[in-house]
């Protein structure tokens, strides 16, 4: 299967490049010798059966897990080495499959809780926020369409919102590449569509690069221009949402022969 680019993405070094990259659970390679690479600009998406490898690829390059074998570069940096925080103070950032918000605090005070790229205690960050800080997240919760919800406990959002939010904590540092793990599982339609306009946006506006792991393909067909396929922990299959849609090895793989 060929890899479709554009003409400017191969005039551009990758924004992040995953090269043999293995990490292994035990004896099971829940990834194994896996390359990859994500354009500036690009909405990529990371698909493939349960247990494949997704989340795992999203812990090895948000730093939450060593890697085993291979070698992760981000911005031209070997970053295989480093801890969660510094990647995330080089514009890396990420949300997470199960929901990762403090449910008892108002949607403002989650916003300004995930300025984690800081290094900062969790004491430090309680503290009075800065006017500026206090500022961006209210911007991005006008933005992410929750700004009516700005005092509401985080526990009382329904699942969608819930990513929304999620969503906008992971851009309060104002990062460049942004993996969202499941952003549309358990979300209504309608605010399927609001997560999908606002990933557009921020690509189509502001350059933004994201890597999406998703179950619902028509989510990764409206947004991505590659998509890329694990398979045991191995890359099945990479291409068009088109390609990877029709290729027998990835529909074997999803329902079997
Ligand atoms: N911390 C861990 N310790 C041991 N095994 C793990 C750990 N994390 C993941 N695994 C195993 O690694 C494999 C890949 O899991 P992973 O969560 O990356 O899959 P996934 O593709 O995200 O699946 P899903 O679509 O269900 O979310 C699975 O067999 C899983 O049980
Ligand atoms: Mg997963």
């Amino acid at each position: 299967m060929t890899t479709e680019m554009t003409s400017n993405q191969k005039d551009q070094s990758p924004l992040l490049e995953g090269r043999g990259v293995s990490k292994y659970f035990g004896g099971l390679a829940a990834l194994h010798n896996v390359d990859f690479a994500i354009y500036p600009g690009e909405i990529m998406g990371l698909i493939g059966p349960n247990g494949s490898g997704k989340t795992t690829l999203f812990d090895c390059l948000s730093r939450v897990q060593q890697i085993n074998t291979g070698e992760i570069h981000f911005k031209g940096q070997e970053i295989s080495k480093k801890k969660p925080f510094q990647v995330a103070h080089m514009g890396l950032a990420r949300t997470f499959q199960v929901f990762r918000v403090y449910r008892k605090l108002t949607v403002l005070e989650n916003m300004l809780l995930s300025r984690q790229w800081r290094n900062e205690s969790i004491f430090r960050q309680l503290r009075p926020s800065h006017p500026d800080t206090d500022q961006r997240a209210r911007e991005l919760l006008e933005f992410l369409t929750l700004d009516h919800l700005t005092y509401e406990q985080a526990g009382n959002l329904s699942g969608g919102q819930q990513r929304l939010l999620e969503i906008g904590m992971a851009l309060m540092p104002d990062p460049e590449l942004i993996l969202l793990d499941e952003a549309a599982s358990g979300v209504n339609p309608v605010l399927i569509n609001t997560i999908k306009d606002r990933i557009l946006h921020l690509s189509n506006e502001q350059g933004k690069t994201f890597l999406l792991i998703e179950h619902n393909m028509e989510f990764i067909g409206d947004l991505c221009s590659r998509v890329f396929v694990l398979n045991f922990g191995e890359k099945l299959a990479e291409g068009t949402p088109e390609d990877v849609m029709t290729n027998e090895d990835v529909i074997e793989a999803y329902f079997g022969s």
